[in-house]
């Protein structure tokens, strides 16, 4: 089924310059760029985006981080896009994560782990509404 997630290339990946092989490793995979933008967050904006974590310990370094610097915010689209974003990604602690993944190639530690995707269906249509207008997304003409 054709489905939508969000996904960001976070602050540790693009002032790596892993942006073009990050977008690349979706795109063979099968994950089409249907929105994108370079976006330096406001805390505000971090803050919103990551509200379910308010009461975590880690919430302001989460924070913090995700304000550093740019950010490459993306809506892809494809076959079951949540769980392929999510296996290309690996687990959100590195040193868990499967040899091949992102992070396990790119990540440096649980907090700086390069890339962020949506867990559901339903955060993906939040996550990208969030930060995307209906017009700025443009599906793949069938
Ligand atoms: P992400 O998928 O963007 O969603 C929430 C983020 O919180 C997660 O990736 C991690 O980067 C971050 N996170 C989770 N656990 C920790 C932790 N123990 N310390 C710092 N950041 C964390």
């Amino acid at each position: 089924m054709t489905q939508q997630t969000f996904s960001i290339i976070k602050p540790d990946a693009v002032e790596r310059n892993l942006v073009g092989k990050i977008i690349g490793r979706f795109e063979e995979e099968g994950l089409n760029v249907v929105a994108l933008e370079m976006r330096h967050l406001a805390r505000h904006e971090a803050e919103g985006f990551y509200a379910e974590h308010k009461a975590r310990p880690f919430f302001g370094e989460l924070c913090d981080f995700m304000t550093r610097s740019p950010v490459c915010l993306m809506a892809l689209e494809g076959p079951d896009a949540v769980a392929k974003n999510r296996k290309i990604m690996g687990a959100t602690n590195p040193a868990n994560a499967d040899a091949g993944t992102i992070r396990k190639l790119f990540a440096k530690s649980v907090g700086e782990n390069s890339v962020h995707g949506s867990d559901s269906p339903e955060a993906a249509a939040r996550e990208i509404s969030y930060f995307f207008r209906g017009i700025s997304v443009y599906p793949k003409k069938k």
